[in-house]
C-alpha cells in the first residue's frame, strides 16, 4: 500500500517528494465510453493525476435516491483513472460551482428553506446523507487502500461566499468521519480575505488562478506557511455564456504561466484539461446583477477540445511539462478528423399542444407556484391561468425565472426574459393565458445560489391579482410516444413550440457535429441521449454528438423547437463554437 502525505516542503508519496501534475476532467461532462481515451490523453500530455468534482445533484435527482449508473458511475471512472496508471483528486463539494446547475446542490434541498453553505441543521443533515452515499465509492479507492485517490477537497472557494468557519469544520469532520484518510485541501482565489475565510488551519490551502502565478503563489504562501504550493485550478481557458463571444486564451501565454508555476516548484491542477459538454439540462448560470446562463459546450478552450482532440495548447503544455517531468513518447494525433457531412430531413413533427398529456400532468393551485413548489426541478413547466383573461391589459409578475413564452388561445404573444429584466407584457386581447416557462439553468455562483425558479408571484393583470393557476411540469421521458404520434409534414420549416423528428444512418461510433444555425431555441436528442440546448443567439453554432450514441442504422434525432427553424438537421465536418472577441 502506498501513502500520500503533506510534508514540510512537498507532497510526499511513500516519503518521497512528489509534484502533482493534474488535469481536471469531469466524468459527468464526458460520455462514459470515452473516459479511458480522455484519461490516456492526459497521461500523454505528461500529467500524473486526474481531478474531478462530484456533482451531487446529478446523482440525487430526488431525496433518498442516489444514482451511480451509466455516466454517473464514479467508481468506474476512478477505476479507469487507476487503470491508466494515474492518481486521482476528488472534490465532492458539497458545493462545486463549475458552471453546473445550482453549483451541484440539489434544488430539492432548498424547498423547505434549508440554509445554503452554512451550518444550518437541515442543510447539514442532507450533506451527511450525501457523504454516506459517496463513502462506499471513495473510501476503498484511496491510495492507502490501493486505489488512485491522493487528495480530497473540502467545499469550494468558500472564502468567496461566506465566513462560517463552523460549517467548514463540519464538512471537514464529516469527510474524516466517513473514512477519508488522504490529506484534505481547500481552494480559494488568492486574495488575503478569501484565503483567510475559506480555510482552516488543519486543511491545506491552495489557490485558483490563471495568470500572475509568481505574485499569486506569494499571497498563498502568506496563508500557507509550510508545505507544497499548489494551484488547484490553473484556469487555462474560460467558459462561455449565451449571447457572449466564445472565450479563447493564447496557448503561448497560458504555457508561459504554466512554466512560471512549475519553475516555482508548485503543483498544479489544469482547469480544465478537457471540459466536455453540459449534456441534457445540466448547465448553470451566473447572476452578478444580470442573469446569464452557461452554454451547452464546456470546451473551455482547454488543451483537449470538446471533441477529445489535442489543440495547440495541448502541445505547448506538453513541451512545458517535459522541462520538469518525464513525458511519455506516445502523442495523440494532432489533427481533428472531419466528421461525416450529411443532412437529415425532419419530416415528422408534433406540436407541443398535441403532445401535452405525454409530457406532464396538470396540478391545480390557488396561487402561482414556483417550479420548486411543484416538486418538479425540471426545465420546462406550462402555466395556465384557470380563468380566461377577459380583456387586453398588462400582465406582470414579481420575477420571471428564467424565460416565459406567453400564449393567448395558444397563439404566441411574446417572451419575458430574465436576462433582459423583463416582467411585464401587454396582452393585446383576452383569451386563455398560458406561459411555457424554461428554467435555463440555476445560478452556480454567489448569493442567488439555491433560489427557487419558475414564475415568481404575485401575478397581476392591470394591477388586479390573478390567483387561480394550473401548472403542468413537463418531462421528456416519453419521446418515443411523441415520435409515434408525430405526423408527416413536407414543409421546409418547423414552427414551434413542438418536436420534429428525423431518421438517419451513420458510421457507427463516429462523433458527429450538428449545425444549429438554422434553428431558433430548443433542445436536441439523438437516440434518446439529450445533447443539450441550442439557441440562435450563440456563440455556439454546432453541438457535439459523442460517437458512442451513434448507430449504423435507425438513428433518431428529435428537435424541440420553441420558436421557428428549418425542418432539416445538418451534420457538419468541424465544430463552430462561435465568434471570439478578437
Ligand atoms: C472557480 C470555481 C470553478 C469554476 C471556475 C470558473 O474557480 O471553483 O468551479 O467555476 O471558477 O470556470
Amino acid at each position: 500500500m502506498s501513502r500520500f502525505a503533506i510534508g514540510e516542503h512537498d507532497f510526499l508519496l511513500d516519503g518521497e517528494p512528489f509534484r502533482v501534475l493534474a488535469g481536471a476532467l469531469h466524468y459527468f461532462r464526458v460520455h462514459p465510453d470515452q473516459w479511458r481515451d480522455r484519461i490516456r490523453k492526459a497521461r500523454a500530455m505528461g500529467l500524473n493525476t486526474i481531478e474531478t468534482y462530484i456533482a451531487w445533484n446529478a446523482h440525487a435527482p430526488r431525496r433518498g435516491e442516489f444514482r451511480l449508473d451509466g455516466g454517473l458511475d464514479l467508481g468506474r471512472f476512478l477505476d479507469d483513472v487507476a487503470a491508466e496508471g494515474m492518481h486521482a483528486i476528488v472534490r465532492p463539494g458539497p458545493y462545486i460551482c463549475a458552471e453546473w446547475d445550482n453549483g451541484g446542490l440539489p434544488a430539492w434541498l432548498f424547498r423547505d428553506g434549508a440554509g445554503v453553505r452554512r451550518s444550518e441543521p437541515r442543510y447539514l443533515d442532507a450533506v451527511r446523507e450525501y457523504y454516506a452515499q459517496i463513502a462506499p465509492v471513495l473510501v476503498p479507492r484511496q491510495i492507502d487502500a490501493g486505489g488512485p485517490i491522493i487528495l480530497m477537497q473540502v467545499e469550494n472557494e468558500y472564502g468567496a461566499f461566506g465566513d462560517d468557519a463552523a460549517y467548514l469544520r463540519e464538512v471537514a469532520d464529516l469527510t474524516r468521519a466517513i473514512g477519508i484518510t488522504v490529506p484534505l485541501t481547500t481552494v480559494d482565489q488568492p486574495t488575503d480575505e478569501m484565503l483567510a475565510a475559506g480555510g482552516l488551519p488543519d486543511l491545506h490551502r491552495t489557490g485558483s488562478f490563471g495568470s500572475r502565478a509568481t505574485e499569486r503563489l506569494a499571497t498563498l504562501r502568506r496563508h500557507q506557511p509550510t508545505g507544497p504550493l499548489m494551484c488547484s485550478e490553473f484556469w487555462c481557458g474560460w467558459f462561455d455564456s449565451w449571447g457572449e463571444h466564445h472565450h479563447t486564451t493564447s496557448a503561448e501565454d497560458s504555457a508561459r504561466e504554466l512554466d512560471d508555476l512549475l519553475a516555482a516548484g508548485a503543483s498544479v491542477n489544469i482547469y480544465m484539461f478537457h471540459g466536455g459538454t453540459n449534456f441534457g439540462f445540466t448547465n448553470g448560470a451566473n447572476d452578478k446583477g444580470r442573469y446569464i446562463p452557461i452554454i451547452t459546450s464546456y470546451d473551455y478552450d482547454a488543451p483537449l477540445d470538446e471533441t477529445g482532440h489535442p489543440t495547440a495548447k495541448y502541445r505547448a503544455f506538453r513541451d512545458v511539462i517535459a522541462k520538469y517531468a518525464p513525458v511519455p513518447d506516445e502523442e495523440p494525433a494532432a489533427v481533428r478528423p472531419d466528421a461525416p457531412v450529411f443532412d437529415v430531413a425532419l419530416d415528422r413533427a408534433l406540436s407541443l399542444w398535441d403532445g401535452l398529456e405525454l409530457l406532464g400532468a396538470e396540478t391545480s393551485v390557488d396561487h402561482l407556484p414556483t417550479i420548486d413548489e411543484l416538486d418538479h426541478f425540471g426545465e420546462f413547466t406550462l402555466y395556465r391561468a384557470t380563468r380566461p383573461i377577459e380583456a387586453p391589459g398588462v400582465l406582470a409578475f414579481h420575477e420571471v425565472r428564467d424565460r416565459a413564452q406567453v400564449f393567448l388561445d395558444r397563439k404566441p404573444v411574446g417572451v419575458l426574459s430574465r436576462d433582459h429584466g423583463e416582467r411585464r407584457i401587454a396582452l393585446p386581447h383576452g383569451g386563455v393565458l398560458e406561459l411555457l416557462v424554461e428554467d435555463q439553468g440555476r445560478v452556480n455562483y454567489g448569493p442567488r445560489l439555491g433560489e427557487p425558479t419558475g414564475l415568481i408571484g404575485p401575478a397581476t393583470l392591470d394591477g388586479a391579482p390573478i390567483d387561480a393557476w394550473e401548472a403542468a411540469p413537463l418531462t421528456w421521458e416519453r419521446l418515443d410516444e411523441l415520435a409515434d404520434r408525430a405526423s408527416a409534414h413536407g414543409s421546409a420549416a418547423h414552427a414551434g413550440p413542438g418536436v420534429a423528428f428525423g431518421m438517419f444512418d451513420a458510421p457507427a461510433g463516429r462523433d458527429l457535429l450538428l449545425d444549429t444555425s438554422g434553428w431558433g431555441k430548443g433542445v436536441v436528442w439523438v437516440n434518446g441521449f439529450c445533447l443539450g440546448r441550442f439557441w440562435s443567439r450563440g456563440p455556439q453554432r454546432t453541438m457535439y454528438v459523442p460517437g458512442p450514441v451513434v448507430r449504423e442504422t435507425g438513428n433518431r434525432i428529435a428537435v424541440l423547437e420553441l420558436h421557428a427553424g428549418e425542418a432539416v438537421a445538418r451534420f457538419v465536418a468541424q465544430p463552430d463554437l462561435g465568434h471570439t472577441e478578437l
